[in-house]
């Protein structure tokens, strides 16, 4: 995978030499007031840019971009100004977004080099910055042939500070691009097609990315999934020529570990609905329905880049839900590796199915805290909208805590409520629990059926990310399809924990 070239400059702005020269400006609420840098520019262009923001209303108000043609006058081609808002409600989401947005817009005009000048009280947010630069030019161009073929990339952003970068700066920049290559990998395995990513090849790529990064890598095949009793993954994997596969990674720190986190990923490498077949518009987007197991490849990576005090399993149950002459059906009852029976009523609700087994293996591992997270309902989707995540949680601590690895990381989501009420609609008549509830809540019940198979564990929180994990129009910094949303949110919590 290719990235970018990221470098701390010190420089006055006038003398820079990149194609494009993009300036983070804060909201003042001065007019025409936009900090030293841009009056610098300003001089250098004649004046170019105040007409051009009088003109065109620019404040500096969050989200706002001018954009000046240099005309010969600089180095650069053009100048383009981001509004960032107010300084004291700038988070991380804001920051991440504007340096992705600037990477994204000189992507587009098809510059080589951007300076990308930020205002001094950024400067202590290089590690945002270096993921949004990272995550801004991402695309997924890999099946594109002749004209198709991108000729332009970005390849080289040199971050300019007020003053000359310390050495924790330039860590702190490098760290976050790190990361953003990281979520990168995770777009990629959730934008590749289904017939290329399948389970096993999904533990492929998750054997390799361990050998590079240090991790250790265990995989289970069909023959072994059916030796330990995983039987509600075999139930789904069954029907599909790709057979169903489990992948449990691990990152075991160097001293000794202050906690230990088990985070699980559903990873339906393609969700048809199985007998219970989907309707046929939109299906191609279920290829998306690893993102949960997407997630995983670059928590991990990330995670062997910040090195924390804390002991990381990532697991993945992967599964390709399928109709088929072996497939399972509506009316079946399983067992699990929990040991208890579940009735099948809809072979749609297949993710749940996987995870229990998941949860009942991560569960043994005795963590602190135990997460998963799925593109697990549709109700979901609706309850929230597309770009905002469920989170669900066992105990008022867990929720706390995760609430909080939220709000550093600045993703999209909010907690939901396990309601007792609805508790109910998962009696079966014929085996321990029933798949599914009804329509009505059904974001809530699949959370509730996850529940039945935490056994012992105390902290759990279930992530439901069906609408952010695969977009359809551009949002903040992320592109069009998969966008790894969840995995800044999994680093928060678990760097929370080495604390
Ligand atoms: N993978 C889907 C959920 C989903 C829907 C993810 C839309 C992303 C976007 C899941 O396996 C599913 O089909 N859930 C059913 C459950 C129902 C049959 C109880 C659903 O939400 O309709
Ligand atoms: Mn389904
Ligand atoms: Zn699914």
């Amino acid at each position: 995978m290719s990235s970018l070239k990221i470098q701390s400059k010190h420089a006055a702005p006038n003398e820079l030499t990149a194609d494009v020269i993009a300036v983070g400006v804060l909201a003042t609420g001065k007019k025409g007031e936009f900090g030293a840098a841009v009056g610098v520019l300003d001089e250098a262009l004649g004046g170019a840019i105040a007409k051009a923001a009088a003109k065109d209303d620019f404040t500096g108000k969050r989200g706002q971009t001018l954009e000046i043609q240099t005309l010969g006058r600089l180095e650069a081609d053009c100048v383009v100004l981001h509004g960032l808002g107010d300084a004291e409600t700038l988070k991380a989401e804001a920051i991440r977004t504007f340096a992705a947005k600037a990477s994204r817009c000189a992507q587009a005009a098809k510059a080589a080099t951007l300076a990308l000048v930020i205002p001094e009280i950024l400067e202590k947010e290089s590690r945002t910055i270096g993921e949004g630069l990272e995550l801004g030019v991402y695309r997924f161009t890999k099946y594109f042939t002749g004209d198709r073929v991108p000729k332009h990339a970005l390849e080289k952003v040199q971050v300019v500070y007020a003053s000359k970068a310390s050495a924790e700066t330039k860590k702190q920049l490098e760290l976050g691009q790190k990361i953003g290559v990281a979520i990168n990998r995770t777009r990629d395995v959730g934008n590749e097609p289904p017939n290329v990513l399948y389970p096993e090849s999904y533990a492929d790529l998750a054997v390799k990315m361990c050998k590079e990064h240090g991790l250790e890598c265990k995989v289970f095949d069909f023959k072994e999934i059916q030796r330990r009793g995983m039987k509600l993954l075999q139930a789904v994997g069954q029907g599909s020529t790709h057979e169903p596969h489990f992948v449990h990674m691990t990152y075991t720190p160097e001293k000794k570990a202050r906690k230990k986190i088990v985070v699980i990923g559903k990873g339906v490498t393609f969700d048809s609905g199985g007998i219970s077949i989907k309707p046929s518009a939109g299906m191609g987007d279920m290829k998306a329905d690893m993102s949960g197991a997407g997630n995983l490849l670059g928590f991990m990576e990330a995670i062997a880049a910040i090195q924390p005090d804390v002991e990381v399993h990532a697991i993945a149950p992967l599964a390709e839900n399928m109709p088929d002459a072996k497939a399972y059906r509506p009316g079946d009852i399983w067992g699990s590796l929990d040991g208890r029976t579940v009735e099948i009523v809809n072979t749609d609700a297949e993710g749940r199915l996987i995870l229990a087994d998941a949860l009942a293996y991560g569960r043994a591992l005795q963590p602190d805290l135990l997460i998963d997270n799925a593109t697990l309902t549709g109700a979901c989707v609706v309850a929230l909208g597309a770009t905002c995540s469920a989170f669900y949680a066992s105990t008022d601590e867990a929720g706390a805590a995760f609430q909080r690895a939220v709000d550093a990381a600045g993703e999209t989501m909010w907690r939901m409520p396990l309601l007792e009420d609805l508790r109910d609609q998962l009696k079966s008549d014929v085996a321990d629990v029933k798949q599914a509830g009804d329509r009505m809540g059904g974001s809530i019940t699949a959370a509730m059926f996850l529940r039945e198979f935490i056994g012992e564990q105390k902290h759990w929180v279930h992530v439901d990310i069906a609408g952010p994990a695969y977009l359809d129009k551009a949002v903040g910094w992320s592109g069009k399809g998969a966008t790894g949303h969840g995995i800044l949110t999994f680093l928060a919590l678990v760097e929370q924990a080495a604390e």
